[in-house]
């Protein structure tokens, strides 16, 4: 395998990683995905998605003939690259407490594999996971299985990701803001550099923060967004029972708000 001029390398090749090597490779950012999966590898390697998203499958059959992605099971690749995103799965357990398993043996696994690299290597947790996980259970395992200390060998950044499915191409490609939460510049400067290199021109507002308001700002995003559905359906089941009464139109009319409270100042859309 090709990896000699890869920059970075993406560990868990599902919909959030596989949509995310897929466009930093169609901006000319070498990218390797690495996944357990083999039966996943091998058709991310002959350029087919295994997971149905609008532009997914093009986008992938010209960046794997391009060779500017390249898939494998094997992590050691990663050593070779200087950032590695993690973006296994982050599921919720019966008691609807997270299950960090997937993320403990991906990290044990990359720091195993960054215990002999020599330089610098940001690792940036992508998965969402709830505030505290970065610095406290990623950074245990980083700093235990690599024997390096974060801050000085390594960086290690919380960088939530927004995009839909659905849409989850063109979310990438065109997200509203990236947030890079970080204990250290040197970290934060490395990643807000390889965006800027793959937004140019058009670089998203970049909010930086610490890694646990970066990782809490996902959830509250979620949450905040479940309460508006909510709240608009809640809204239409009363808007139904009055004749004349169209919830569409509400919706916008409440997000026409000049005094910017429900909106902030650069925003020009409607939520709803
Ligand atoms: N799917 C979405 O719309 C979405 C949006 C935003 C954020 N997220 C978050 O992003 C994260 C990833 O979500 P997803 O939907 O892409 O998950 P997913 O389940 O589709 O994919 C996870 C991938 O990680 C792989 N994996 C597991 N352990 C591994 C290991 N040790 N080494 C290498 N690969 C490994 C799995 O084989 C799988 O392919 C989660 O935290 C999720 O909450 C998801």
């Amino acid at each position: 395998m090709k990896t000699k001029t890869a920059v970075i390398s993406i560990v868990g090749m599902g919909y959030v990683g596989l949509c995310t090597a897929a466009t930093f490779a169609s901006r000319g950012i070498r990218t390797i995905g690495i996944d357990i999966d083999e039966a996943r590898i091998e058709q991310i390697r002959k350029g087919k998605a295994p997971l149905h998203e609008p532009q997914l499958d093009g986008m992938l059959k010209n960046a794997v003939k391009k060779k500017l992605l390249d898939a494998t099971n094997d992590i050691s690749s990663a050593a070779e690259t200087n950032t590695t995103f993690l973006t296994v799965g982050t599921p919720s357990q019966q008691n609807g407490s997270i299950d960090l398993a997937y993320i403990k043996n991906a990290t044990e696994d990359l720091g195993n594999v960054l215990r002999e690299k020599r330089g610098y290597h940001l690792v940036v947790v992508k998965s969402t996971v709830v505030p505290g996980t970065t610095n406290g259970t990623v950074k245990r395992f980083l700093e235990q299985s690599s024997n390096k200390t974060i801050g000085s060998e390594l960086g290690l950044c919380a960088n939530p990701e927004f995009l839909k499915e659905g849409s989850a191409i063109n979310d990438a490609l065109h997200p509203d803001k990236i947030v890079v939460g970080s204990n250290d510049k040197r970290s934060a400067t490395q990643l807000t550099r390889l965006y800027r290199q793959f937004y140019g021109s058009k670089l998203p507002p970049v909010i930086l923060s610490s890694p646990e308001a970066a990782e809490l700002v996902k959830y509250a995003s979620n949450a905040f967004l479940a309460t508006k559905v909510s709240f608009i359906n809640t809204i239409a089941n009363i808007a139904q029972q009055i004749p004349g009464v169209d919830v569409g139109t509400m919706a916008e009319t409440i997000g026409l708000d000049a005094n910017r409270r429900i909106v902030p100042e650069s925003w020009t859309g409607i939520w709803w």
